[in-house]
């Protein structure tokens, strides 16, 4: 069936026909197809779809209407290939996967500071939409988006497409924002602020804190989360990163790590942990994910699938839709390069049953080549 998707972009069941086109045409147009074809893998309404797709053009400003034939609007490090956007699946046994999408809204802005405040006006202008408050956000805003605003982002925003064309939100902060050394004071400040004055205490000893990411709109039990990176990280030692006191063990995320990375280390992009806080008493933190940065540790997107697929299973998991997710972002064979699947997380929230959630990229300017050489022993040659 073929529907007309505002903007004239036609827009089919089966996105690939026009996947190729579109290449040549602007970020919004290319960015709004491939959420589409996503949307129908998730088992998202038209009209759910419609109102999502519009969502994120008008999330990437005018840099929707810019053409891909020109570079990235920024560098920005939301994705490998500079692209201001990317997509997750989340998948939980027994029902279809959450589909989500992360935008910098700020992409097309010249400076730092300009970009955190076109991402503040951005998620404000969903609060008064969707009728949430930003309270927590208004909070710590001042640590966050100082007059002149360092490191590697400004302000990330992250929907869950839920049925129903009301979607959770979520903010992802800089600590980095005042300098990287004060990176771990800022986080430290901020969750005393959110009223978790223990939380801070308990996170695994870490090798940066690269975000700090809020829950804003309607959560039953809205998080903070924070993230933490790990050089050089072993199966073993994640293993022991969780302090949520529930949840996988050890043995289950050592599994999931090397199922993941088919490697025992992860010596070359790091891996992050992040957990997240809920009640303020304890300081106990109520959630753990582990982060594999899957790209970096296959040949090709066919090795990372194949190893997604399996791990899907293993969870009880349905792969069918991450199987199908992919030629819905491009034509090209998973062979053919690396990074289209950019990281494997396992997600743990007290409460629910595990997750398993693939970061999907749109490579809208560029797909990195296989790599050359497979493993560690022979990349070290
Ligand atoms: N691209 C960045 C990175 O690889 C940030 C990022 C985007 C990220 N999506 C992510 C980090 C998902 C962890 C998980 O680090």
């Amino acid at each position: 069936m073929r529907t007309r998707i505002s903007g004239g972009v036609p827009v089919t069941g089966s996105p690939p026909d026009i996947l190729p086109d579109l290449r040549s045409g602007t970020l919004g147009a290319l960015t709004r197809a491939q959420l589409v074809g996503l949307c129908d893998v998730s088992g998202l309404s038209p009209a759910d779809t419609e109102t999502y797709a519009h969502t994120l053009v008008e999330a990437l400003g005018p840099a929707a209407e810019r053409s891909l034939a020109l570079p990235p609007p920024t560098r920005t490090f939301l994705s490998d290939d500079h692209t201001p956007v990317e997509y997750s699946l989340s998948f939980s046994p027994g029902r279809a996967p959450a589909l989500r999408v992360l935008v910098e809204p700020g992409c097309g802005a010249d400076t730092r500071a300009e970009n955190g405040r076109i991402g503040l006006d951005v998620v404000r202008a969903m609060g008064r939409r969707w009728d949430f408050s930003t309270e927590r956000l208004d909070e710590i805003e001042d640590l966050f988006f100082p007059d002149r605003p360092k490191g590697p982002l400004a302000l990330w925003i992250a929907l869950e497409l839920l049925p129903g064309g009301v979607p959770k939100v979520k903010v992802y902060l800089n600590p980095a924002a005042s300098g990287a050394k004060r990176s771990a004071k800022t986080v430290r400040k901020a969750l005393r602020r959110l009223g978790h004055k223990k939380a801070y205490a308990a996170l695994p000893k870490a090798d940066g804190h690269p975000f700090l990411a809020l829950d804003l709109g309607h959560w039953e039990t809205p998080r903070v989360k924070v993230y933490t990176r790990h050089l050089d990280l072993s199966a073993t030692e994640a293993g022991n990163l969780s302090r949520t006191g529930s949840g996988p063990g050890p043995a289950e995320i050592q599994e999931f790590f090397r199922a993941a990375a088919a490697t025992d280390d992860l010596d070359r992009r790091p891996g992050l942990s992040c957990h997240s806080f809920t009640e303020r008493e304890t300081g106990r933190p109520s959630g753990f994910t582990l982060h594999i940065p899957v790209r970096d540790y296959a040949r090709d997107d066919k090795e990372v699938l194949d190893r997604a697929v399996d791990i899907l299973r293993s969870h009880g998991m349905d792969p069918a839709p991450l199987v199908r997710s992919l030629p819905a972002l491009t034509t090209r064979r998973p062979k053919d390069g690396v990074g289209l699947i950019a990281y494997l997380a396992l997600v743990h929230q007290q409460g629910h049953p595990p997750r398993v959630t693939a970061y999907l990229s749109s490579e809208a300017y560029a797909v990195r080549p296989p790599t050359k050489l497979r493993h560690r022993s022979a990349a070290e040659v």
